[in-house]
């Protein structure tokens, strides 16, 4: 059996106490993929120490030579497609076709980043003293922490190692345990690209590695993403021992249809941004207020897509979705299912676990659509992180702004129609990080700010140039030249 192992200061080393986790495919969970060493906490400590001393020669190397690197990595990243996708696959679920298009999307991030090494890195300033010299420059914080969640087992760490190492941090990194052979094989393509001793370093392991890396007095700065549990204590930790953080959590992402929306689009889009990843991903739809003017007409249209969708192992084909990425998250949501039920919505469609060949060896679930959801519901509060879909009836746009926006989450939002007043009054009122106007409230461009408001991030954002700001700070310089 494959041992995987963690990366401290350059080496692949074994496990200090001997601990392992195994992983297995969720669509069959018999499959044993590999077995993972668990860093003990004085590996954490070694792994931190590593990135300290590499951040002292880091730090000082140009960034346009950080940048050639991250092309570098894009490229063995681009060539090894198809095989990091099959790894997430197996170890998460997720379609190929999602696996494949997630790890190009990262070749992009990590493209964008490169090109910053040669972007401004600060400004120049007009002093009150007409002989002084005024300036800011950006400088790296440090060794970061990392703690990224599997459902985006490429992406979400490119997106915060890129910007990371561009601005000239180093890196502790705890992947999910779900997907650490994604990890490992990652880490890979930073080494085949000539990564430095101690510059990326993972540990693997649960909550307490993730802990001992947010104590760990010489980490400065912890971005993650994650449930907003987890996403509490870390806060509280960080802020408690003033260091700077990053959290991207939890949404209950609406989508709004209005009488005057293309309906095929909506549909298939409310579909889409409900069921993509098998609903795994934070900014899922999973509230939609349709107008009651167009609601049997567009409940018919997205019942026609959920009787389309073939579920079955993501590695196959014909597939549209995939299972679950493990047991845990098929009870959690197959709990939310039985709480809408008994809460008094009307179950459409689906809501069944898939017990029987050729389903009863992986985290198989029904795409599940409710109607006659009211807001108040579990349903429609909590995020669910499944392919569950509330419909809710409004006879206003009014009223659908008004309940999209009662939810303590503020990921993303959508807008179908086709009349520019109502979409400017959206934009300006929708209590969404993102919002979108006839599109689905998923996906993220690598150079637009991604993040939420409330409950759904620490107020910061990810990836575009507003990475800069979590991973730098500013230095303010004054030379005085009264001499
Ligand atoms: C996307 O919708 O493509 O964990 C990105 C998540 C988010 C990223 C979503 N942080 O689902």
């Amino acid at each position: 059996m494959q041992r995987y192992k963690n990366f401290i200061n350059g080496q692949w080393v074994h496990s200090g106490s001997g601990k392992n986790f195994s992983v297995n495919n969720p669509a069959n969970k018999q499959q044993k993929l590999g077995e993972v060493d668990i860093a003990t906490e004085i590996q954490v400590r070694e792994a931190v120490k590593s990135a300290k001393t590499a951040f002292g020669k880091w730090k000082n190397s140009s960034p346009v030579e950080r940048g050639s690197f991250l092309q570098e990595v894009a490229n063995v990243l681009e060539k090894n497609c198809d095989d990091i996708a099959e790894t997430c696959t197996k170890e998460m679920g997720k379609r190929l076709a999602e696996t494949k298009g997630e790890v190009l999307r990262s070749v992009t991030i990590l493209r964008y980043y490169a090109q910053e090494g040669m972007r401004d890195v600060g400004e120049m300033l007009p002093s009150i003293n007409p002989n002084n010299t005024l300036y800011s420059i950006r400088v790296p914080l440090g060794v970061v922490g990392v703690i990224s969640p599997w459902n985006f087992p490429v992406a979400i760490p490119i997106w915060k190692i890129a910007p990371a190492l561009i601005y000239g941090n180093t890196i502790v990194w705890k992947p999910s345990e779900l997907t650490s052979i994604a990890a490992t094989r990652i880490v890979q393509c930073f080494e085949q690209a000539g990564l430095p001793k101690g510059v990326i370093n993972v540990v693997h392991g649960g909550p307490s590695v993730g802990d001992a890396i947010v104590t760990d007095p010489d980490t400065s700065a912890i971005t993650f993403t994650g449930s907003n549990k987890v996403g509490r204590t870390i806060a509280e930790k960080a802020a408690g021992l003033n260091k700077k953080y990053q959290l991207e959590l939890g949404g209950k992402n609406p989508a709004i249809v209005l009488e005057d929306a293309d309906l095929e689009l909506a549909a298939r889009l409310v579909f889409d941004g409900a069921m993509k990843q098998t609903g795994q991903r934070c900014t899922a739809t999973s509230r939609a207020f349709i107008h009651e003017s167009i609601y049997e007409e567009f409940k018919s249209q997205l019942l026609n897509h959920f009787k389309k969708i073939k579920i079955g192992n993501g590695m196959e084909d014909n597939v549209d979705m995939g299972p679950l990425a493990s047991s845990k998250q098929l009870e959690t949501v197959k709990n939310y299912i039985d709480k809408g039920v008994s809460e008094g919505a009307n179950l459409l469609h689906g809501g069944n676990l898939l017990e029987n060949d050729p389903y009863e060896r992986g985290c198989f679930i029904e795409p599940t659509l409710f109607d006659q959801v009211t807001n108040s519901m579990t349903i429609a509060q909590e995020e669910i992180f499944g392919p569950v879909l509330s419909l809710i009836r409004v006879n206003s746009y009014e009223e659908a702004l008004k309940q999209a926006n009662d939810t303590k989450y503020g990921l993303s939002a959508s807008l179908f129609t086709n009349n520019l007043e109502t979409t400017f009054h959206f934009i300006k009122n929708s209590e969404a990080g993102m919002v979108q106007i006839n599109g689905e409230t998923g996906g993220a461009e690598p150079q637009a700010p991604f993040g939420g408001m409330k409950e759904s991030s620490s107020g910061t954002r990810e990836q575009g140039q507003a990475a800069k700001e979590f991973f730098t700070a500013f230095k303010t310089i004054s030379i005085s030249n009264n001499l």
